[in-house]
């Protein structure tokens, strides 16, 4: 069966295309590079051998999309990862947020009814939890107002989602990412930041390498073990299968209701401190770092309650938090190795 990844050169998108082709789907990518590399096309193809099909246009525009739809009627599964995800940046371009991430998400689901296409993996967020009131979260907590139009959009995104399914014979699973880090084993893939990373993991390899100075800490005053905030951190690939097997159960027909919702995470939350040693203890670097405040818009803790993805997709992370952020080391190395090459 033929499957369309929307952002399928990005971080999460590049890693689930393996996963898809190596369990024999058909994978057809739409990106616009807007925030990815087309040479990810062909280190995907080094690992799997197969080059993905894929067309260069913008899911914002309503007449190409509609268009695609038309000319590829044998499409039987779309898995929605194209989007913008910088919370800081949504803050201060809150409208370009907006038009990006919901008119391409209307835009999909107008060509799946069109076309008569069921199934919808969507890539939600745990930002709808925002500082959950009891831990580990569990997908029937309580949706928080968002902190920032980038969490605004997915809680927008899952209600228009909900009320499609409501009207058509799409049905969906949305799938709710704690915090994707690492890189693909061959070091092929992984996190391609553009400019200063938000993020901890690219910030802390970047640090060590020497591309960054110091990676500053935000906050040592949380109500946690040792003061820094706690976060789900799951491997990139444990993430990206768990896609494959929620379009798998939907074409299975095993779901148990047209609109499904998942966590995704290992159920094991760590502080930032946490991950600097397990950094260090893997990587044998001695990492720069020093506390500064907090980042406004932070939340102090969370974690996933995993049960319902662990029985119900019969799904599990596999990796360790030395395996992850090993991985992030080698990809950072890979990534510098053919900078020095140029
Ligand atoms: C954020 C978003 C999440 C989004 C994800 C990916 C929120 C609440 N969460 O996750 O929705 O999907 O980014 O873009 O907005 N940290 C440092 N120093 C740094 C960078 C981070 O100490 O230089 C700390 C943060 O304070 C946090 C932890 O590391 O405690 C993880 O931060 P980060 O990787 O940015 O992810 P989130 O903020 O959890």
């Amino acid at each position: 069966m033929k499957i369309l990844v929307t952002g399928g050169t990005g971080y999460i998108g590049s890693h689930t295309v393996v996963e898809l082709q190596q369990k024999g789907h058909e994978v057809i990518i739409v990106d616009n590079f807007s925030n990815s590399e087309k040479s990810v096309l062909s280190s995907i193809e080094k690992i799997t051998g197969i080059l993905p099909q894929f067309e260069e246009f913008d899911l914002v525009d309503e007449t190409r999309t509609s268009d695609f739809f038309k000319r590829h009627n044998d499409i039987g599964g779309v898995i929605h990862f194209a989007a913008y995800k910088a919370v800081g940046e949504s803050v201060e371009k809150p409208l370009i947020y907006y038009r990006n991430n919901i008119n391409s998400l209307l835009n999909i689901l107008e060509g799946m009814k069109a076309n008569n296409i069921r199934n919808l993996v969507f890539s939600s967020s745990c930002t709808v939890y925002g500082q959950p009131d009891k831990l580990p979260v569990a997908e029937d907590s309580p949706i928080k107002p968002a902190l920032s139009p980038y969490g605004n959009t997915k809680q927008i995104a899952e209600e228009i989602i909900s009320d499609t399914l409501k009207t058509s014979d799409i049905r969906a699973i949305m799938l709710r990412y704690f915090n994707p880090i690492g890189a693909h084993e061959t070091a092929h893939i992984g996190e391609l930041p553009i400019g200063v990373p938000n993020n901890l993991i690219p910030f802390i390899t970047q640090t060590a390498i020497g591309k960054r100075e110091v990676l500053s800490v935000f906050g040592d005053d949380y109500n946690t073990p040792d003061g820094t905030a706690i976060r789900d951190y799951i491997h990139i690939v444990d993430l990206a299968k768990a896609h494959v097997v929620a379009l798998d159960r939907m074409i299975e027909n095993k779901s148990l209701s047209d609109g499904e919702i998942f966590n995704l995470g290992t159920g094991n939350g760590y502080s930032v401190l946490e991950v600097i040693k397990s950094f260090e203890k893997v990587s044998g670097e001695k990492l720069n770092y020093h506390i500064v405040k907090r980042r406004s818009g932070d939340i102090e803790k969370v974690w996933a309650d995993t049960k319902f993805a662990n029985m119900e997709l019969g799904w599990k992370a596999e990796k360790s938090l030395d395996e992850m952020t090993l991985s992030a080391w080698k990809w950072e190395k890979e990534l510098s190795a053919h900078d020095s090459n140029k």
